[in-house]
């Protein structure tokens, strides 16, 4: 289950990635916003995370104008790892590198199709581990306050 949010900016490229998910048969749940009303994206970038955090969905993708704010607003949430991605490359290492269990896409930035590839890159890609997992530990660690040197 993919759980999907997005600020006012962002709800046709929200929608084009949902139809995208439906296509290759993947579940989502969409956390909102539902209409082009201004609205605040934290309020569903924490829906959208907390969703992932506990486990009822196991990957997240957000989305706003930048994608920026949206993305911060995930990343508060404690064990959270959310990406923001402008290209096909950057969405495959953070999987691989990174275990980035949130995307977040920028609507006034990317195009649709380009998009579109970096949602796949990111959902087809799986996490490397070994050394990366590491390093993934170490971000766990700074969320809780232990020491990383
Ligand atoms: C909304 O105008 C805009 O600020 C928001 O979508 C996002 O880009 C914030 O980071």
């Amino acid at each position: 289950m993919i759980a999907i949010a997005c600020d006012h900016s962002a709800l046709e490229l929200k929608k084009e990635i949902e139809d995208l998910l439906t296509a290759r048969g993947l579940e989502f749940k969409d956390f909102g916003t539902y209409t082009t009303d201004s609205c605040h994206y934290p309020v569903f970038g924490a829906r959208a995370a907390r969703a992932v955090a506990s486990g009822e969905c196991d990957r997240g993708i957000v989305i706003c104008g930048t994608g920026i704010g949206i993305s911060l607003a995930a990343n508060k949430v404690k064990g959270i790892r959310c990406a923001l991605c402008s290209d096909p490359y950057s969405a495959k290492m953070t999987r691989a590198h990174n275990d980035a269990n949130m995307l977040a896409l920028g609507a006034r930035v990317i195009g649709v199709e380009l998009a579109k590839m970096i949602v796949e890159a990111w959902l087809d890609t799986p996490f490397e581990g070994g050394r990366h997992k590491t390093r993934v530990d170490m971000l766990t660690a700074i969320e809780n306050g232990e020491p990383v040197e």
